[in-house]
């Protein structure tokens, strides 16, 4: 077997399905990285179960078990620095992090958004760009800072919107790119290009 010296470690914070995350397990060799540890804030989630199968080692931890935003984030920021990862990778994760977790991770934090940013940041990406006449829909991966859905951008892919999508359709085609984008994007962040 091989060493896993020259692997970085990382932490994916999940709440959903993991599509992205399965991308990033597959892609994981390729990539150079060892994921640690899956968090999720969600019980029972299919991220949770993917992790699992690929013996990662999973943890959830229960929002509504804390009192304030920055009481679950400290509990989440306790739990990652044992780990110390190189990056700690969001994949559907549907919470909005505090800026005491933004600093305790500072430049270590990326995201996947479905849209061109700085189009559409927020829900319901899809049909809005539908409902703007947008010609291109697509997705885009970004380092997380205190603003929603507004760090700088580390790739982008577009889709084009044909007069036949909705959003279910679009989403779809979205997310297939997504799950091309991610790994391209964690690995260009590991070696300093951007
Ligand atoms: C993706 O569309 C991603 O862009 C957004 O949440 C969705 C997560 O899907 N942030 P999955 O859980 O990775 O399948």
């Amino acid at each position: 077997m091989m060493a896993n010296k020259s692997l970085f470690n990382i932490v994916v914070l999940v709440s959903g399905s993991g599509s992205n995350l399965q991308s990033i397990i597959d892609n994981a060799g390729d990539i150079g990285i060892k994921i640690q540890l899956v968090i999720s804030n969600k019980s029972g989630v299919f991220a949770l179960k993917r992790a699992q199968k690929s013996g990662i080692e999973t943890e959830f931890i229960d929002h509504n078990n804390f009192q304030s935003r920055e009481d679950f984030d400290q509990e989440l920021i306790n739990r990652i620095n044992k780990i110390n990862p190189k990056l700690v990778v969001l994949a559907g994760f549907m919470r909005i992090l505090s800026t005491d977790f933004i600093t305790a991770f500072k430049g270590k934090i990326i995201n996947i958004h479905p849209s061109l940013l700085p189009k559409f940041k927020g829900l319901n990406t899809h049909q809005r760009a539908i409902d703007s006449g947008e010609k291109f829909a697509g997705a885009s991966v970004h380092f997380v800072d205190n603003k929603l859905d507004s760090g700088t951008i580390i790739l982008q892919q577009k889709v084009a919107i044909e007069k036949t999508d909705s959003a279910k359709t679009l989403a779809a085609k979205v997310l297939k790119q997504e799950h091309i984008l991610y790994p391209k994007a964690i690995k260009k962040v590991l070696a300093n290009e951007i």
